[in-house]
């Protein structure tokens, strides 16, 4: 059978709409135990954290159109897994100080395409008194 621009075009199409149909995890659960923090320590880590490490994530446009919504929603699920400031414990602060600090470089990616969510000098200060 000869390749046929026109059916491939069309199975691609059919498999994308197919892909929208998949059920996800792309939902925010109730939260268990809220972190209690400082006012400007929560907003800190809301601003950079919780996308991915809370059940307050605020999804994009792009979480909703398959196959960018497997990524977003399989990021956040592992974030969650090992971080979820809704169901907060306080066993997690020396991991997050390392991530705070910069020794551990964490999801670039995430903080080019969102420069606004990076933590400023005074933030990272801030969050590092309170991890003490
Ligand atoms: C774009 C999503 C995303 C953002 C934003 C994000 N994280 Fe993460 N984080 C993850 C994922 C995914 C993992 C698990 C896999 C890994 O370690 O990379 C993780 C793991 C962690 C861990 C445990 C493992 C380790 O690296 O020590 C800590 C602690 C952590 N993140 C802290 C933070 C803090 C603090 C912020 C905000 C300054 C933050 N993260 C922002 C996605 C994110």
């Amino acid at each position: 059978m000869a390749f046929s621009f026109k059916s491939t075009a069309s199975w691609t199409l059919l498999l994308l709409l197919l892909m929208q149909f998949m059920p996800l995890s792309r939902l925010n659960p109730p939260s268990v135990s809220s972190l209690q923090a400082p006012d400007f320590i929560k907003s800190t880590l809301k601003k950079s954290c919780y996308d991915c490490h809370s059940n307050e994530t605020r999804w994009p446009a792009m979480a909703w159109i398959a196959p960018a919504s497997w990524l977003a929603s399989g990021i956040v699920t592992s974030g969650r897994n090992v971080l979820n400031f809704s169901a907060w414990n306080n066993n997690k602060k020396r991991e997050i100080r390392n991530v705070v600090s910069g020794r551990a470089v964490h999801q670039g990616l995430y903080y080019l395409w969102k420069p606004d969510a990076r933590l400023t000098v005074t933030e990272t200060n801030a969050l590092l008194k309170w991890l003490e």
